[in-house]
């Protein structure tokens, strides 16, 4: 008979998590999710999973002694390290938590297993974020990009604490053969991203006008920015490819698509046939001390030694969640 395979999850309650979960779960694994305390209830995004083979464990990235003992208690076949203080703007006001958790947090993790479970497959969330200001040009095309050989500059103490990290993951990688990979993962979004990122800050925002919720105009920082953004279900597949893989390594997750803020807002309020310019206000308090002004990544790696690619288009991207925040309207 075979034995389900056992996965452990941080960050079960974030965006990632819960459509890593149901995932697995689709693949017969057993799954703990770790969630770390809080005065209100917020699993919201898994309370819809019912299954005996979920189960829900209380943790806390920062506390090495919790981690030692929950990678000893369940020695796991795999780790998904979604856990972080994952909002950039949050980072420069918070600049040691950010590392403390994204950084600190993962050497917690990689020290359990080298020491209670060093056949554990690992896998470690890291970030487009980490190139900052850093792309590679096209020598056909003279289009810029962005993939596992462009080199690193960010621009934030998220990106620098997630660098941090990444290089962790392969010195443990290298030193102590740990299969650990990181998934260098461009924006990806879904109904279920978080509401204070911006494009569900735009979709929620539309949700609101259209049920004549608010009658304020949306607040926003710099419109000029661009981002690769891909659905966030594309993604937490190839998280799971990497840890498949008869090798760890290390693999960029992108559409390989670019637009700036201005065309997502052009996109989502023209699907309702509205001019965004009429609903938004610049508030220059949203503004970052610093900006990562582009990034398209570049997926060949991953097409070609995962047999990964996104099967959502940005279109498709920017419906489903202007359906689900829409509902009702
Ligand atoms: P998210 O929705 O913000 O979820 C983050 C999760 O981390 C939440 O469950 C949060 O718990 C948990 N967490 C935070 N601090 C913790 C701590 N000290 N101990 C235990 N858990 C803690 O993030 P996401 O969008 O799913 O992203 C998942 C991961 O991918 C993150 O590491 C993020 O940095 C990285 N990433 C995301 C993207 C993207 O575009 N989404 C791109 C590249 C990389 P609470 O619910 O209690 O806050
Ligand atoms: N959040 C936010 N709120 N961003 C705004 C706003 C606003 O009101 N107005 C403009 N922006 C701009 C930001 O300045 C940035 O250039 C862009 O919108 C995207 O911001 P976010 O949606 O907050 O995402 P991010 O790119 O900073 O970070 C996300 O992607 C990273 C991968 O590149 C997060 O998910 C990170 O955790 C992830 O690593």
């Amino acid at each position: 008979m075979t034995t389900n395979k056992l996965a452990l999850i941080t960050g079960i309650t974030g965006q990632d998590g819960s459509y890593l979960a149901e995932f697995l779960l689709n693949k017969n694994y057993k799954v703990v999710g770790l969630y770390r305390r809080s005065s209100t209830n917020n699993f919201e995004r898994i309370k819809h999973i019912k299954s005996p083979n979920f189960i829900l464990e209380e943790f806390d990235l920062t506390d090495p002694t919790g981690c030692f003992h929950l990678i000893d208690k369940y020695k796991p076949q795999e780790f998904y390290n979604l856990a972080a203080q994952s909002h950039v703007a949050t980072s420069f006001k918070q600049p040691t938590t950010t590392f403390e958790i994204n950084t600190i947090g993962v050497v917690n993790l990689l020290e359990a297993i080298k020491s209670n479970s060093p056949a554990t497959k690992f896998y470690q969330a890291s970030t487009s974020e980490m190139f900052g200001r850093s792309y590679s040009i096209c020598q056909e095309t003279f289009q810029k990009y962005q993939d596992e050989n462009t080199p690193m500059l960010p621009q934030s103490p998220y990106g620098i604490a997630k660098l941090a990290s990444h290089n962790m993951v392969q010195i443990y990688r290298s030193s102590y053969n740990i299969f650990s990979c990181s998934g260098i993962l461009f924006n990806h979004e879904s109904p279920r991203r978080g509401e204070n990122f911006v494009t569900r800050k735009i979709t929620k925002y539309i949700g609101k006008l259209l049920r004549n919720e608010t009658k304020d105009k949306l607040q926003l920082g710099n419109l000029e920015a661009s981002r690769d953004w891909g659905h966030a279900k594309d993604y937490i597949r190839g998280m799971w490819l990497m840890l498949q893989n008869e090798i760890p390594n290390d693999y960029v997750l992108c559409t390989g698509q670019t637009y700036t803020i201005r065309e997502f807002l052009e996109s989502a309020f023209g699907y309702f046939n509205l001019d965004y310019n009429d609903h938004i206000e610049i508030n220059p308090e949203l503004y970052r001390p610093a900006e990562v002004d582009f990034l398209r990544g570049r997926n060949d790696k991953a097409k070609e030694q995962l047999k990964w690619w996104p099967e959502i288009n940005f279109e498709d991207l920017v419906k489903d969640m202007l359906n689900s925040d829409t509902k009702n309207v």
